[in-house]
């Protein structure tokens, strides 16, 4: 993607910028030039440094994340730069002009047309349907109705939502609202995307669709975004260009693949830490149900047919109460039905077993050794689902 992605076309250029909010601003920023801290200013002064020196460019065509922790200031850079927030000091520059200098009429144009913002929980109008919810940027820029639903339609496909155009916004999912409130932004054609931690109120499965659609969505139409997040792997995933965050301040601007391998400080390093660590898998992650499940009290030639149905050559063997008891191999299965052995010969019973908690990175040595797929058994002993050697082996690598 990044070849798309012109390094000379800086399309907003963030310079010095300041915001405070209360308090005694004059003492405030005196107390900043002196370089006192955040929290003595807070003290002294009764201000609130919500951004102190940030500066950084964006090039049109990429994707620019702002990552860090709640209160580190990223809402409030973002709402700079479509003109919610007025800089205490320092500039925001569009294409070359500094925003400030635009009067009433241009700073309108600019928010109509040229920035979109797409919120956190989705700021859709309860009372409008999804037509007219994504329409209404149109209808504020005075477009006639039916050219405004041909392209408010238009989006709505875009996204996924063809068919639910008439449906209220109170009947649909969280993701759906989402949907909703990306075709909204993009209906007025805007040059930039501001998209305000845009999937944190959505649940792990959908996030990552959301996050594979914004990417595709993004190459298709080359938009410019601007993405804050507070999730590194969320961040990594999206960002050409990744901006940390620590109190009012940028830390470090780099792709992820050199903030990753050069992180700036120990505080950079251990936020993309956690990313690993939140990225641990348990053995409940990565079992699969066992192809073929018989009860003690089954014969072979039952045993034998799930078999052959399954394309497996191992039967579970479960008690009435999803007891594991042991497995079947095929050839034992075969013994069997000629009689050359009794249930109790043919069973395999020294299985490795694993809780469904078990960190995966625990079992690669037992898996590297054991001939079947590791059982994982929950405190009643039930049998929960398998772990072959290969899903142990693609979860770390
Ligand atoms: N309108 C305001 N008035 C006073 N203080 C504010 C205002 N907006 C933000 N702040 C303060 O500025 C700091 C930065 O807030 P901001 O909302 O930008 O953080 P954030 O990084 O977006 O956090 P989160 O991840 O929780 O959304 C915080 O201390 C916050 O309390
Ligand atoms: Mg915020």
């Amino acid at each position: 993607m990044s070849d798309i992605i012109d390094s000379n076309d800086i399309i907003i250029r963030v310079k010095n910028l300041y915001k405070l909010f209360g308090g005694n601003k004059t003492h405030a920023t005196k107390m900043l030039l002196s370089k006192e801290s955040k929290e003595a200013i807070q003290k002294k002064a009764g201000t609130t440094v919500a951004v102190n020196d940030v500066s950084f460019e964006v090039h049109r065509g990429e994707i620019y994340v702002l990552i860090g922790l709640s209160g580190s200031g990223k809402s409030t850079v973002i709402r700079c730069l479509n003109g919610l927030n007025k800089p205490t000091s320092g500039a925001i520059y569009f294409e070359g002009d500094n925003i400030e200098s635009y009067d009433t009429a241009q700073m309108q144009e600019f928010r109509r047309s040229k920035i979109a913002m797409i919120f956190q929980n989705f700021g859709l109008m309860d009372h409008r349907n999804v037509l007219d919810n994504v329409c209404y940027g149109l209808e504020i820029k005075g477009m006639n109705k039916n050219e405004r639903n041909e392209k408010a339609m238009k989006y709505i496909e875009m996204v996924g939502l063809k068919g639910w155009e008439n449906e209220q916004i109170t009947s649909l999912s969280g993701g759906m609202k989402q949907r909703v409130g990306i075709a909204r932004a993009l209906a007025t054609d805007p040059d930039v995307l501001l998209m305000d931690e845009p999937f944190s109120a959505l649940d792990p499965l959908v996030r990552n669709d959301m996050q594979f659609e914004l990417l595709s969505l993004q190459e298709k139409l080359n938009k410019t975004v601007v993405f804050i997040t507070h999730d590194i792997n969320e961040a990594f995933k999206l960002g050409n260009t990744v901006s940390i965050m620590k109190d009012g301040e940028i830390i470090q601007t780099a792709t992820p693949e050199e903030m990753a391998t050069n992180p700036a400080n120990e505080y950079v390093k251990e936020f993309i830490d956690s990313a690993d660590k939140s990225q641990v898998f348990t053995a409940e992650n990565i079992m699969v149900k066992p192809g073929c499940i018989i009860h003690s009290f089954d014969g072979p030639i039952n045993a034998l047919k799930q078999m052959k149905n399954q394309g497996v050559s191992t039967a579970y063997v479960i008690s009435k109460k999803m007891e594991l008891i042991g497995i079947l191999p095929i050839e034992n299965a075969l013994k069997m039905k000629d009689k050359e052995m009794t249930l109790e010969q043919a069973l395999i019973t020294d299985l490795l077993t694993t809780e469904p908690e078990t960190q995966v990175s625990d079992l690669l040595s037992v898996a590297a050794k054991t001939q079947y797929p590791i059982a994982v058994i929950d405190e009643e002993k039930h049998l929960k689902g398998i772990i072959t050697k290969a899903a142990v082996l693609a979860s770390i690598s």
